[in-house]
C-alpha cells in the first residue's frame, strides 16, 4: 500500500510540475533564479532550509490543482442517512468525491483555467477546497514526505536541466493516468555543465 500510494501519485506530480515548467518557461526562469538564490549547491538542501521558498510552494500546489494526482478515488461509506445540499445520501452506499469541479470552479479560484501560482499568496482559500492529499482521519499519511521529495527533485532539476516541450503543442489530459496526449513528452537539456 504504502509503495502503490507513494510512488505513483508522487512521480505523476513531478511529471505535472516538470509539463508546467515546459509550457510556461517565464516560471521556470523565475524559480530557477530562486533555487540559485537559495542553494549554491544541491548539497546544501537540508530539511532545515528545505520550505524557505514560497515561489516553490506556489508552483507546486498550482500542479496540484490543475493535475491533481489523485483526482478520483476518495470514497466513504455513508454510516447513516444523511442530506448534503440538495443530494440525499443513503446509509451504507458509498461516496466519491472528485476533486476537478472544485479545483476548477471560478467561485473558489479567480480564472481557474490560468495557470497562476501566486494565486497562492493570497489568503482566503478554503481548506476544505483545496484536498490534494484528501482530509480527515484517512488522508494522506505521506503527503509532508511526498513535498519534500517534490522540493528536492524540483531544485536538483532546476539546477542542472533546461525543462523544454517537445514540438508544438502538449496537452495534459486524464485517461485514468495522465499522459500528454501526442506522447511527445518533453526533453532535458543539461545546463552549466
Ligand atoms: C503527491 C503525492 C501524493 C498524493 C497526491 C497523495 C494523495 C492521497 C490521497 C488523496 C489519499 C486518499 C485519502 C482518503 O481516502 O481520504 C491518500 C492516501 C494514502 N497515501 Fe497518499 N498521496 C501522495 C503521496 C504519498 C506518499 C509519498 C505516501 C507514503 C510514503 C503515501 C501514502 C498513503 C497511504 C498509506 C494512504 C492511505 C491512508 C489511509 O487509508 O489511512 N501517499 N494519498
Amino acid at each position: 500500500m504504502l509503495i502503490f500510494a507513494g510512488i505513483d501519485t508522487t512521480s505523476n506530480l513531478f511529471g505535472a510540475c516538470c509539463y508546467a515548467l515546459s509550457i510556461h518557461p517565464e516560471w521556470q526562469i523565475k524559480l530557477r533564479e530562486e533555487v540559485q538564490k537559495q542553494y549554491s549547491t544541491y548539497e546544501q538542501l537540508n530539511s532545515d532550509n528545505i520550505n524557505v521558498s514560497n515561489q516553490i510552494t506556489n508552483f507546486i500546489n498550482e500542479c496540484m490543482r490543475m493535475y491533481t494526482p489523485v483526482p478520483y478515488f476518495i470514497e466513504r461509506e455513508v454510516k447513516q442517512d444523511h442530506k448534503v445540499g440538495d443530494y440525499f445520501l443513503k446509509k451504507n452506499s458509498e461516496v466519491s468525491l472528485c476533486l476537478f469541479p472544485n479545483n476548477y470552479d471560478s467561485k473558489n479560484y479567480k480564472d481557474p483555467f490560468t495557470f497562476n501560482p501566486d494565486r497562492w499568496n493570497q489568503q482566503g482559500i478554503d481548506p476544505f477546497v483545496f484536498l490534494p492529499f484528501s482530509i480527515g482521519k484517512r488522508n494522506c499519511i505521506g503527503q509532508h514526505m511526498a513535498l519534500m521529495e517534490l522540493k528536492c527533485l524540483l531544485v536538483y532539476l532546476l539546477m542542472n536541466f533546461e525543462v523544454n516541450s517537445v514540438g508544438e503543442k502538449q496537452v495534459w489530459t486524464f485517461k485514468f493516468v495522465y499522459t500528454i496526449q501526442n506522447e511527445k513528452f518533453i526533453k532535458l537539456k543539461r545546463i552549466g555543465k
